[in-house]
């Protein structure tokens, strides 16, 4: 089993240590973390960012406020863990894998009796482990579905950073390549945050796999010269008729990929699929500051009196969604008949 040469989220012991992505790839620095409301600052600042990534890393810093709270509130321990729960669930407001982590953390808390610091460190660990074991099983099945031969484009970031470890879109791309499939592998920067320039080249390369970087504003063109046979993408939440919540910019490439008959795939567990709600107009999607696209580095670079609009995420149509791959099989043309039929198979532990 290929494993990355990093871990983004460290469970030391007593601590939590995040990998600080927003410094990637020009430094790797960890931040050790003993507070859930510091790490809900760092889910929210995009230390760590990715579904399930922080997913996880909300589920560790349950254990964190745990930790603290029964050593230090004499036995009125839960109502500022519950504050702490709610601080974490608010830090970022589209990935359905933050209070899907939360509420598995909370079923496990009330089942736990006056000492759940040990019972929810186990919890967490398994949320945390059977997201890598998903990651590897929708490697080897969207790899499965891949030609020899094709390329692909991917975008944001979606691999050992994004998730557990391996990733979602990033393992099928792994898995794709480490069984020689495929011939090119190319990503998107994907503005503002670079995800696609600063994180996925560098996950790539860590593991010797020749990455081409393209302009978000290229991958149009980059189909019309028939350079690539396949996107794929990772998702923040899908609906329950199968639209996917996704990076800002994935409608347009899947927008592209239907007009030049390039396949849309998209990798999500089923911890990403939010079954409660019917389709994709109904989730929140996260605004981030103006400043993320009026600024470089902290240097102003639009026109001085510009204003932006910076949605988070986009929602692309089922209908132009190809194949969904979860770690329970691959959904053909996803619509609400077959993603109800997944619903048992979600883990509600
Ligand atoms: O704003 P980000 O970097 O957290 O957005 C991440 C994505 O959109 C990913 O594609 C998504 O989380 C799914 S893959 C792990």
């Amino acid at each position: 089993m290929m494993k990355s040469s990093f871990q983004a989220i460290n469970w030391t012991g007593t601590s939590l240590e995040l990998l600080d992505q927003r410094r990637l790839p020009q430094e790797e620095v960890y931040i050790d973390f003993t507070e859930a409301g510091a790490v809900a600052g760092a889910i929210r600042d995009m230390v760590v960012r990715g579904a399930p990534a922080i997913g996880i890393t909300a589920a560790y810093a349950v254990v964190l406020s745990a930790q603290q709270h029964t050593t230090t509130s004499s036995g009125n321990w839960r109502e500022p863990l519950l504050l702490d729960i709610q601080q974490l669930a608010a830090a970022r407001p589209t990935a359905v894998n933050l209070v899907w982590a939360l509420e598995r953390m909370q079923r496990r808390l009330s089942r736990s009796g006056d000492t759940p610091v040990a019972a929810l460190l186990d919890e967490a660990k398994h949320i945390h482990q059977e997201d890598i074991e998903a990651n590897h099983r929708m490697g080897e099945q969207g790899a499965s579905l891949i030609n020899e031969g094709e390329s692909v484009l991917t975008y944001c970031n979606t691999g050992s950073l994004a998730t557990g470890g391996y990733g979602t879109a990033l393992g099928v791309v792994r898995s794709a390549w480490a069984v020689h499939k495929l011939v090119r592998v190319f990503a998107g920067e994907t503005r503002p945050w670079l995800q696609g320039a600063r994180l996925t080249a560098w996950e790539l390369l860590q593991d010797n796999i020749p990455v081409t970087l393209i302009t978000d504003n290229a991958a149009a063109f980059l189909m019309q010269k028939k350079q690539v046979q396949w996107v794929i993408t990772g998702a923040d939440r899908v609906a329950a008729n199968g639209d996917v919540i996704n990076k800002i910019g994935t409608y347009q490439l899947a927008v592209a990929c239907r007009y030049h008959g390039v396949k849309m795939m998209v990798a999500a567990p089923l911890s990403t699929l939010d079954l409660e709600i019917s389709d994709g107009s109904q989730v929140t999607i996260e605004q981030r500051p103006e400043a993320e696209i009026l600024e470089q580095a902290g240097q102003r670079i639009a026109a001085r009196g510009a204003t932006a609009w910076n949605p988070a995420f986009d929602v692309t149509p089922a209908a132009l969604v190809d194949y969904l791959v979860t770690e329970a099989g691959v959904i053909a043309a996803p619509d609400t008949a077959k993603l109800a039929a997944f619903q048992p198979a979600r883990s509600t532990s």
